[in-house]
């Protein structure tokens, strides 16, 4: 019986550590950046966490947090600075991605677990690593995707995949150091709709961020 409930046990500890959600794949989010042999020579802070930047979970988000997140997806009530954020544990600004401005570019992103709903991307030149970017400096470039169908690159189904699609820099913005933030509203939680129906994908969502460093010429 002993025996029995160490091997549930076990099972259970590797179920939840495969049951992830995702993360900024390429370019190399900063905390998954560590997973990549070129990256070694900076020495990078491991986050095994890295598919949970998920701003502290929908109840520390909605019910503690009053819907607020931080920029790159940690709780929003953590001390500052957040680990993933600028001047933070991950936040070295560790270039992981060299372009042109105005380039079209291939993006991947990992989802271990899917939550349908959307993913969007923003940029900001911040050209200082050690200093968190805000969400208003986000917000001025929300990247549109290259097939010209919008900013949302919409997640229909419950399959675990790596996604790679295209999105447009803007023209004429370069930097030595800019974030790129991958922001995933999902759209598996059942909420009231505007016209008051209660459905999948309305009301509160859950949310994931990350953030990596690019630079820009
Ligand atoms: C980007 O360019 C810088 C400067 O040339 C270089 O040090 C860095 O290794 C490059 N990084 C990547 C991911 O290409």
């Amino acid at each position: 019986m002993l025996k029995l409930t160490i091997s549930l046990a076990s099972l259970l500890a590797i179920v939840v550590l495969v049951n992830g959600h995702g993360r900024l794949w390429s370019p190399a989010g900063r905390g998954t950046l560590w997973r990549f042999p070129q990256f070694q020579k900076y020495n990078p802070e491991r986050d095994y966490n890295d598919v949970e930047g998920f701003c502290g979970g929908f109840h520390v988000q909605y019910n503690e947090n009053g819907g607020n997140c931080g920029v790159c997806g940690d709780s929003y009530s953590d001390p500052a600075p957040r680990r993933h954020e600028g001047g933070g544990l991950f936040g070295r600004g560790i270039i992981t991605g060299n372009y042109s401005a105005g380039q079209i570019i291939e993006v991947q992103i990992d989802l271990t677990a899917s939550h349908l709903g959307y993913f969007e991307l923003r940029l900001c030149p911040q050209n200082n690593p050690l200093v968190p970017a805000t969400q208003e400096c986000l917000d001025q470039y929300v990247l549109e995707l290259a097939d010209g169908s919008g900013t949302r690159y919409p997640i229909p189904t419950f399959d675990a995949q790596l996604h790679t699609y295209s999105v447009k820099l803007p023209e004429g913005v370069t930097c030595r150091q800019c974030v790129l933030q991958w922001h995933y509203n999902t759209g598996n939680s059942h909420g009231y709709c505007s016209d008051g129906a209660y459905k999948l994908g309305c009301g509160s969502q859950e949310v994931f961020r990350a953030c990596a460093d690019i630079a820009i010429n």
